[in-house]
């Protein structure tokens, strides 16, 4: 079984860049075009918040026109860049399983991806308005109840914000509310695979709370590694790049991280 993540693709309306410099929407019709060729064909793609740049209904529109080129059926998450009334609204249920109430306070996007091997638990850690992310009590105990339900068969959890500091400043100065209650929750399990997240515009894995936490790349933008740096983060335009989750016949989820660039090649790999 084959998932691609791809996160925080930032797009604008058509005719705008990223702060002023970054082709986001480009980048991420290139990531498309990759990821329609892919042999063999993924089973399905996530895509894991900050949809849009400026939170804006136009650039989330625009967004939906360039993801619905992939050939595979994909699943939005909500980030900080996004809002979750606009998202379920453009995306619907196709793309965003579950029924959102804006008035309902304990009203999430947080829905069950239960496919073939694995089962993906995808879990909104926005908070409305502000950039850092939280699991509440509510969010915390409708994940119990979700992992209690099923505690053999592998599962993934998924979710924009990391659940822990990982190095880049930026990110690590939004605040995650409810890190320490995740953590002692994902102890009592032995089959969570990962938690999937984005956020921090760079490709990270960490071991946490008897799993491994994955952080996706940017379609687009490249924070700067700067592990001492105390001030805002700069980014890069870089190619775009995405992750593909291989979860193998010996059942283990091996996550390889793919940058969509001219190549020369293929060369054999040995001498003759
Ligand atoms: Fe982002
Ligand atoms: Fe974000």
């Amino acid at each position: 079984m084959l998932i691609v993540q791809i996160s925080d693709l930032h797009i604008t309306t058509p005719s705008k860049k990223a702060y002023g410099v970054a082709s986001t929407g480009d980048n991420l019709s290139l990531c498309v075009d990759h990821i329609n060729q892919l042999k063999p064909q993924p089973d399905l793609v996530l895509v894991t918040g900050d949809i849009c740049n400026e939170n804006s209904f136009d650039e989330l529109i625009n967004a939906k026109n360039l993801l619905d080129e992939l050939n595979y059926p994909y699943y939005v998450m909500p980030g900080n860049h996004d809002t979750r009334n606009d998202l379920t609204a453009v995306f619907g249920t196709v793309h965003c399983p579950v029924s959102f109430e804006e008035n309902n306070p304990s009203s999430f996007i947080s829905y069950i991806i239960d496919y073939k091997a694995l089962r993906m638990i995808a879990i909104d850690s926005t908070i409305k308005g502000k950039s850092g992310g939280e699991l509440c009590k509510n969010r915390l105990a409708w994940l119990k109840d979700q992992l209690d339900k099923e505690q053999n068969k592998p599962t993934i959890i998924i979710m924009h914000h990391p659940p822990i500091k990982l190095g880049v400043f930026e990110t690590d100065m939004d605040i995650f509310i409810g890190t320490e209650k995740l953590g002692k929750l994902l102890n009592n399990y032995s089959n969570i695979k990962a938690i999937l997240s984005g956020h921090i515009h760079r490709h990270t894995h960490t071991l946490w709370s008897n799993t491994v936490v994955i952080t996706a790349p940017s379609t687009s933008m490249e924070l700067m590694l700067e592990l001492d740096s105390k001030q805002p983060s700069k980014f890069y335009n870089e190619p775009p790049s995405y992750l593909l989750h291989y979860w193998t016949p010996d059942n283990n989820l091996v996550s390889h991280a793919i940058v969509v660039h001219e190549t020369n090649g293929p060369y054999p790999f040995r001498s003759y």
